[in-house]
């Protein structure tokens, strides 16, 4: 099982870094352009907090599974001073967190915000940062596919 949510976890990260980036690409451009908002943005709106919201919760539960975490748990003054498990049980976890957080916060921005430019902008200053922390604390020293 934990295997399996590891896989998971691991090549779900490629659909929310593509869709991510194709979010924010998206809306600043329309921002940049003055483009109307249409219902081809509120599809990739929920296409983007869709992949964020299913990596958030397969993290979540492999965070729960996890036996490098449940090693940090045990001892966590060592786990602090450790690089490698410090990552895994606190920074990782923490920023995925504000980064899922951002998306979702960027959607309700949009669905509140009455002028199209006003969405265009909250979805790119919010997705924008969300895409950027995702990029950052990814661990990138870990296998890019689980086969
Ligand atoms: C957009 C959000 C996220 C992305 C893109 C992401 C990406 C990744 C990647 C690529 C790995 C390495 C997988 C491998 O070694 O094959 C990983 C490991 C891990 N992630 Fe995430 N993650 C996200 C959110 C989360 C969240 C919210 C949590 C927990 C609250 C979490 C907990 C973990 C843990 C515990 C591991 C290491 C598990 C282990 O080696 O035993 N992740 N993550």
């Amino acid at each position: 099982m934990y295997s399996i949510l590891l896989s998971t976890h691991n090549v779900v990260r490629w659909l929310v870094l593509a869709v991510g980036v194709f979010a924010v690409v998206r809306v600043w451009r329309g921002w940049m352009t003055r483009a109307a908002w249409t219902e081809s943005e509120t599809k990739v709106l929920k296409a983007y907090t869709g992949v964020a919201s299913l990596q958030f919760v397969v993290g979540i539960v492999l965070y729960l599974m996890s036996p490098l975490v449940r090693q940090g748990w045990g001892d966590m003054g060592a786990a602090m001073r450790d690089a490698n498990l410090r990552k895994f049980v606190v920074e990782h976890p923490l920023m995925m967190i504000v980064a899922v957080a951002l998306v979702h916060i960027g959607a309700g921005r949009v669905r509140k915000v009455t002028s199209d430019s006003g969405r265009y902008q909250a979805a790119t200053i919010f997705w924008g940062i969300a895409i950027a922390i995702t990029l950052g604390f990814i661990p990138w020293a870990r296998p890019f596919l689980p086969f």
